[in-house]
This record gives structure tokens, sequence and C-alpha cells, in this order.
């Protein structure tokens, strides 16, 4: 009896149910647009500017399901705070394979997660046409919104009544159908740009070597500086890192078998096999490209999509990730309503010590706790910062859907976490600074919460300078917005 009571013990209860998780994922065909006036708390007045956040918003194509959310057809949700208030607006996005797909009422094209055109494998094979899905994050540079999507070109939206103008060559720098990424950091601070601040982004072309190229863009939007690399292998690599002088990305150990996805039976993304037993090369190229050559260093196996920061330090460059401890690949015939979350392996908060004088890489755990779209101040881009925002467990161990938002203190090793846990699950947070304000922390945490008790999401507003005091704002919408990737707060509209 003992012995039982003791296991029972050790064995954390899941914070949630499964099937409150799985209604997040449901399409969200309507378009609204209105004040929002059911609010728990206080909007600060001192908040003012935008948050747009980007996701799959349909699920489905009339009826017929995708395979993967990551397939889904992109969705801007924008909320403007004013004066103390708020407003939402949602738009799909319309691209040309969405316009397309809604005519017809029916999926037209294959997915890069797995979905297929209707037909079995003799209808998806040898069919490598790419829909540009626009889903993944969504960015105001240079006076432009654009949605982004990493195998294809972005998608220009207007910034307030959120109507696609069409797609967007960065002024004739990008082809039709050219890549780039959807994964920009800010630089604040150029020092190729007198200071000035410049977004740094890249593309990557595979095959049997890699091409990375390199886009830095001023204020005005124009493309200042664009290079490319080859780097040897096959390359899956949606996020990179920047430094005053280095870009930093994670050749993560996969393989891609095309044949499967050739002959119908797979998406693309289905076809990649984590090697556990090959390490990750860490490819540093200069941001200045006649400052040296691309170096390219080792540390353990692992994958990841995500990293928080990095910057340098004396010989070193330092880099904070999400990494797992294996890919999660994904089955082709499964559903990922079903998803089995203690059978995958969590993100966890990694620091990489990329010495460069020696070229070796060493790594220490930070977090433990599952975790994942990490959000810091934009001034600390590139630079030493102390503080780091992250979508979380509610559970200190195992894997699970984000429920809180944990704040890590980097420099104290404190941490603090707010929970939406049993009913809410969380989007990644967005930290807004204060203006005017020196303090790092000073400010505020935007986040969407998927409320499944009321089927509806939720804009929360956290004082980032202690998440144990609550909520200081809750925003009922009137509906739910599907579980979303990445976002934007703009300042100035
Ligand atoms: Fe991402």
């Amino acid at each position: 009896m003992f012995q039982l009571h003791e296991r029972a013990a050790s064995v954390p209860t899941n914070s949630y149910q499964r099937e409150d998780w799985q209604k997040g994922y449901e399409s969200l065909k309507q378009e609204f647009d209105y004040w929002i006036d059911d609010v728990e708390g206080e909007i600060p007045q001192e908040l003012q500017g935008t948050l747009f956040r980007n996701g799959p918003g349909l699920l489905d194509v009339n009826g017929q399901r995708i395979h993967h959310p990551f397939d889904g057809d992109g969705m801007i949700s924008a909320i403007a705070f004013r004066d103390g208030r708020a407003h939402f607006r949602n738009r799909h996005i319309r691209t040309a394979a969405y316009l397309e797909e809604q005519k017809a009422g029916k999926i037209l094209y294959r997915g890069v997660f797995g979905t297929q055109k209707p037909g079995g494998w003799l209808a998806n094979a040898f069919d490598f046409k790419w829909k540009n899905i626009a889903n993944t994050n969504v960015i105001y540079w240079g006076g432009k919104l654009l949605a982004l999507w990493e195998a294809s070109d972005p998608h220009r939206l207007d910034p307030r009544t959120l109507e696609t103008l069409g797609k967007d060559s960065l002024n004739g720098v990008l082809a039709d159908g050219d890549p780039f990424a959807a994964h920009p950091r800010f630089d604040p601070s150029c020092d190729f740009d007198s200071g000035e601040p410049c977004l740094v982004n890249f593309s990557i072309k595979v095959g049997l070597s890699t091409t990375i190229t390199i886009f830095e863009l001023d204020s005005s939007g124009k493309v200042v500086r664009k290079h490319a690399h080859s780097v040897p292998g096959f390359a899956f690599m949606h996020d990179f890192a920047i430094t005053p002088n280095y870009c930093i990305f994670f050749q993560n150990p996969v393989v891609f078998n095309p044949l499967p996805f050739a002959f119908g039976l797979r998406g693309a993304a289905e076809c990649m096999k984590f090697q556990p037993h090959k390490p990750t090369r860490v490819i540093l190229i200069p941001r200045n490209p006649s400052a040296g050559g691309v170096q390219i260093l080792e540390t353990h196996s692992g994958f990841v999509f995500h990293h928080a920061n990095a910057f340098e330090q004396g010989e070193e460059v330092i880099v904070d990730s999400i990494c797992y401890e294996s890919f999660p690949e994904v089955e082709p015939g499964s559903d990922f309503k079903q998803v089995d979350f203690d059978a995958l392996d969590p993100g966890k908060l990694w620091r990489f010590h990329l010495n460069l004088k020696d070229q070796k890489v060493s790594r220490e755990l930070i977090e433990a706790r599952c975790c994942e779209f990490p959000s810091i101040h934009k001034k600390c881009v590139g630079r030493p910062y102390r503080y780091l925002y992250m979508g979380a467990g509610h559970n200190n161990t195992g894997n699970a859907p984000l429920q809180a938002i944990l704040k890590v203190d980097l420099e104290s090793g404190e941490r603090q976490l707010w929970s939406a846990a049993p009913r809410g699950f969380v989007s990644e947070p967005i930290f807004v600074d204060r203006t005017g304000s020196t303090d790092e922390d000073d400010g505020w945490v935007l986040t969407l919460v998927y409320d499944a008790a009321h089927h509806r999401s939720d804009l929360v507003i956290l004082d980032a300078k202690d998440l144990n005091k609550g909520a200081i704002a809750r925003l009922h919408l009137k509906h739910h917005i599907p579980y979303g990737l990445h976002g934007t707060f703009a300042p100035g509209l």
C-alpha cells in the first residue's frame, strides 16, 4: 500500500484535458471588426500600439481537414490599443492559393506538413507545387505590414484594414516565389549603419548542399546588404540568432529522403529523419562578408526551432535556444489532435557557449520546464540581456501544451510563472516595453489565451516586472482564435 501511494504521488497529474486543448484547433471562418468591451481589469493607458498575430485560421477547406496546423492558411489578428481601449480585427490572408481553394471548395494543393489532395497517392505523386500559405509571422518594417512564410515570398497587408495587397518583392530584390524566412531579427543599433536599427533575415535553399542568403534591410525597408553562403548537407533551419557581428544557425542533424514525397505518400516535412547520434552543426556567418569566412562548430545532437537571443562576450558567442532531444517527427497517417505529449521530448532552454578561439562548444541547461516561444526586450537583441519570457508548461516536469508564461531572470536565476491552467492555453508572449523606461523588464507581456471553458480567446496583459500579480487586464474576445504562431507589437499603429 505504501509503495502504491508513493508511486501515485510521484506521477504529476495532467494540468489540462486533451479535449479542451483540441478545441483550440477549430477553424475560424468569420472575420470580425469590433471594440472589445468585455474587459476584466484595466488596459494600461500607456499601452499604445497594435499587436499583430499570425497563424493558421482555417484547419479545413470546406470540411476537408488539413493534416497539420502548419499547413493552415494564414490569418492575421490585430488588437489595437488606444487610450485604455482595445479594438479587434481579423482577416484571412488572400493568397492566390487561398482564393483558388475557397472558390473550388476543396483542397487543391499539397502541404509541406502532410496535407494531401483528395484521391490518394496517385493524385499527389510528382506534384511539387508549393502553396504559399503566409501563416507563420507578421512584421511591421519600413512602413509595410508583411506576413511571412519561410518557403516563399512575403505578402503585404494594409496595417489598418488587414486587406491583402499582394506579394512583396522587397523593392525587386526577391523574384516571384523566392524564400524569405519567417524569423527576422531586429538589430536595435547596427554597427554597419552608424548605429541605426536594421532588420536581418535569411533564406534557405536546400539540396545536396544548402545555400543560406542573408538580407539586411534599413529602416526604410531597403535591402542594404545581401550575401549568400553554401554549407554542406541538407538543412532545416527555421530560425537564427544575431549578434553585432554574426548570424548564427543551428543545422539540426536530420536527413531528407525525397522519395515518399515525390511518390505522393508523404509531405516533405514527413520525409525528414532525425539522426540522434550525429552532432548539431553551429554555423556562424559574419554579417560583414569581408570580415572572414563561415565557421562551423559542432555540439550535441538536438533539434532547435527557436533561439531566444545571442551575444558576444570576449572570445565567445553565447546563444540561448529552446532545444529538443529529438525532432518531433510527423507520422503520415497520424492525427495531430491525438498527439501523445508524454511520448515527445519537451523543449528546454539551453545556453550554448561557442568558443571561437578553440572552436569548441559547451552547453548548460538553464530551464528544464517544457517551454517555447521566447521573447525579450527589443533593445537587447544580439546584446547581453537579463530577462526572458516564454510560453511554458504548467507543471515543472514533463511535456504538455503551453499553459503558462514563464519569466526567467538570467542573472539571479529567479523564476516567475503565471498560469492559465487548467482550461487556458497560451500563445507566444510578446514583451512590450514602457516608452521611456530604463529597466529591462519595465513593460507588459501580451499573450492570447484560448479559454476552453467558454470556447473563446482572451488577450491577457501581464505586468512584465511581476507576473505573480496576475493578469492586470483580461480582454474577452467574442470568439476563439485558433492557436497561432508568431507576431509583433507595432508601437506607432
Ligand atoms: Fe517560429
